[in-house]
């Protein structure tokens, strides 16, 4: 079985947190959304990866690089515009050959493994993924299995609609009246018979090749499209909430490592990352945290489920339940939680008279003061 991660996208797609760089390069626990999907496949055997790139590609590849760090390798497929997920399939058709193969959307990240879910669509897969001419169509074996996810708001996703005999009939992309609260995850597994239906769908209203059109291509030539509801959390956007919600699962399974160097004055407690380089002076950390490589903490105070990327500056500030992005510098903010802060972000105060709150936001920044 081969892996196929999406992670192409042009950059008026990667709204809010980052308008020019990877959305899936995003860290969640100061680790890329992108590299726990690689993680992922590899731990499920998985080890020849194809990964879809567009505008971004040059920032993927210095991250990814070939994969060899992950124990898999890596092929770059360019995509030249975000054409659909379906589009995706059809240029990696060399790339995947004749294999099974799992796809997976490179800014969606989930608590569960793949293991199972590839372990349960291979013993399926004996009925030979053809309806049998007998017309005991439910004894076939699936062809595509789909990973979905009750959730509150499914006008935001693909939805499934699953009829009476429990199996999937119709799958529509973010409708205006949703079948069901059944999101489609962005893990999917696929024979090659994907292949033909890719060909045989035209684009959409949006002018994307969809791959909820080419699933259900599948159902209407009468195959077998097999589903679980995933048990445990998911999250699929750079949106800030379910991103901080994330960087909480995440620290919570994290393991105590200090690799920088704290002053005689400078605590940590609980469960805590330091990586090589960082420095806290004067400074207190209470985990689950993490502090990147280099970033340096004077006269301040970092609390439960943050993280700070590597090479910033916290001077004389308190922070709690936040992402920061790399080479950020706060300094004098006497309490900043629930934030997600881009990459060489500045948050200081100045002293400048008058007094005054003084900012320069991007587009569709978001400011909430106290
Ligand atoms: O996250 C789950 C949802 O993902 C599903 O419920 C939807 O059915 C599915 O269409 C998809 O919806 P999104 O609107 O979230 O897709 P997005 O444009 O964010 O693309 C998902 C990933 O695929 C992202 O990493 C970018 C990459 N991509 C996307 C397109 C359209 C490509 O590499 N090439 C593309 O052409």
């Amino acid at each position: 079985m081969r892996g196929l991660i999406l992670s192409g996208g042009a950059g008026t797609r990667l709204r809010p947190i980052t308008h020019t760089s990877a959305k899936q390069l995003v860290p969640i626990a100061n680790k890329p959304i992108l590299f726990y999907g690689i993680e992922d496949m590899a731990r499920a055997g998985i080890t020849e990866i194809g990964i879809v790139v567009g505008d971004t590609g040059d920032e993927i590849r210095a991250a990814v690089g070939d994969g060899s760090r992950f124990g898999v390798s890596v092929t770059y497929l360019t995509q030249d515009a975000p054409r659909g997920l379906a589009h995706c399939v059809l240029i990696a058709r060399d790339f995947l050959g004749d294999e099974d193969f799992v796809m997976y959307l490179g800014d969606n990240m989930l608590e569960a493994g793949l293991s199972g879910f590839v372990a349960n669509f291979e013993a399926e897969r004996h009925g030979g993924g053809r309806l049998p001419l007998d017309g005991s169509g439910s004894e076939a074996g699936a062809v595509a299995q789909i990973l979905l996810k009750e959730v509150d708001n499914p006008k935001a996703f693909g939805v499934a609609e699953v009829g009476a005999d429990g199996e999937v009939v119709r799958l529509v992309e973010k409708p205006e009246v949703p079948p069901s609260n059944l999101a489609l995850v962005g893990v999917y597994l696929f024979d090659p018979l994907i292949h033909d239906a890719v060909r045989a769908i035209e684009p959409s209203a949006r002018g994307e090749l969809e791959i909820t059109d080419a699933i259900q291509w599948l159902i209407d030539q009468g195959h077998r499209v097999r589903h679980e509801v995933l048990q445990g959390w998911w999250i699929d956007t750079g949106k800030k909430d379910p991103l901080l919600e994330c960087n909480r699962w995440v620290l919570d399974t994290i393991k105590t490592s200090l690799r920088g160097e704290l002053d005689e004055t400078s605590s940590v407690e609980g469960r805590v990352v330091i990586e090589e380089g960082a420095r806290l002076v004067r400074s207190r950390v209470r985990g689950p945290a993490v502090i990147g490589a280099g970033t340096v903490l004077r006269d301040s105070y970092i609390g439960p489920y943050s993280s700070i990327a590597a090479g910033c500056e916290i001077v004389d500030s308190d922070i709690e339940n936040s992402v920061v992005l790399e080479q950020s510098r706060i300094s004098g903010i006497p309490r900043l939680a629930d934030s997600l802060l881009g990459r060489n972000t500045e948050v200081f105060k100045s002293g400048l008279r008058p007094s005054a709150t003084r900012l320069m936001l991007g587009d569709h920044s978001h400011v909430d003061l106290e």
